[in-house]
């Protein structure tokens, strides 16, 4: 079998064309969709990261403000951005790109970020709201899943799904919306004892560990769907992900490429959630 290949490219178009209308719906009754992203320090990844989804807003006609910090800036400066930015009725999505330097207080940078306005989906509130059933906003990446998976038509219910990775951004947001479909789900990690044996159970694979090439085509149960949400840059330059795609494809019935799978979902649906976002501020 070779697999179908899912091209988050393509989806991402079509939803983003959408969106533009909303973008514009919303501009004519004098609420333009607004994001402020915020980077501090210099990791090159992070500066791809916000250069796109900057990118994106300007496709789409959501208004985005770039707000960038040396690495060294005291976590105050930042802080105070941030409250500014709570306060401004222009914006209605805030983001902090991830990671922060070492000396900044991760979480507190979160839950400084009003929660109206976290479309990263990562303030506390709204983490606690996803696990209830009733999100507000849903991490921008599990989202893009979900929306693969649902463009697709594939039916959760009953399934067999496997996360492998227990991130705060991913793993953790995926496994509570695969619960939330009705699916049966395990959560692998570091510690996991027999990965293999997890990973060959799943008939929805999601990777999300940060690892090149870690899972094989042989950790696939046949006609697995194989959702890669990694991005890792390899020796010579070139992105892949955590699954080995040129043996995974031969077992899986559906798989996400690495790059142009995950990862333009990932920013349409911070679009999405933008322009969500001005919706309630309209009203709406
Ligand atoms: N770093 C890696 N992924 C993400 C993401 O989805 N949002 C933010 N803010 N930072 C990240």
């Amino acid at each position: 079998m070779t697999a179908k290949i899912l091209d988050g490219n393509a989806l991402s178009a079509k939803l983003r064309e959408s969106l533009r209308h909303r973008a514009a719906e919303l501009a004519a009754q004098g609420f333009q969709p607004g994001l402020a992203v915020i980077l501090v320090g210099e990791n090159p990844a992070s500066q791809v990261y916000v250069r796109n989804k900057i990118k994106a807003c300007e496709a789409v006609g959501v208004h985005s403000e770039k707000y960038e910090f040396p690495a060294d800036t005291p976590p105050e400066k930042v802080l105070n951005k941030i409250a500014a930015l709570n306060a401004d009725p222009k914006i209605h999505g805030i983001l902090v790109q991830l990671p922060l330097p070492p000396h900044f207080d991760e979480e507190e940078v979160l839950e400084a970020v009003s929660a109206e306005k976290d479309v990263d989906g990562f303030h506390a509130e709204n983490v606690g709201l996803l696990a209830q059933g009733n999100p507000r906003f849903i991490s921008c990446t599990p989202y893009g899943v979900m929306e693969m998976l649902s463009a697709e038509g594939i039916s959760l219910r009953g399934k067999e799904a496997v996360v492998v990775g227990r991130s705060n951004i991913v793993g953790k947001p995926m496994t509570l919306l695969l619960i939330g479909a009705s699916a049966t789900v395990t959560v692998c990690h570091s510690q996991t004892k027999d990965l293999a044996f997890h990973t060959r159970r799943a008939d929805l694979l999601v990777a999300a560990v940060g690892k090149p090439k870690m899972i094989t085509g042989d950790m696939i149960k046949p006609g697995a769907v194989v959702i890669d949400v990694g991005i890792n840059r390899q020796a010579d330059g070139k992105l892949c992900g955590d699954v080995d795609f040129d043996s995974a494809k031969e077992v899986a019935s559906l798989i996400t490429p690495v790059p142009g799978g995950v990862g333009p979902m990932t920013i349409t649906m911070l679009l999405a959630n933008t322009i969500e976002s001005a919706d309630r501020a309209a009203g709406k």
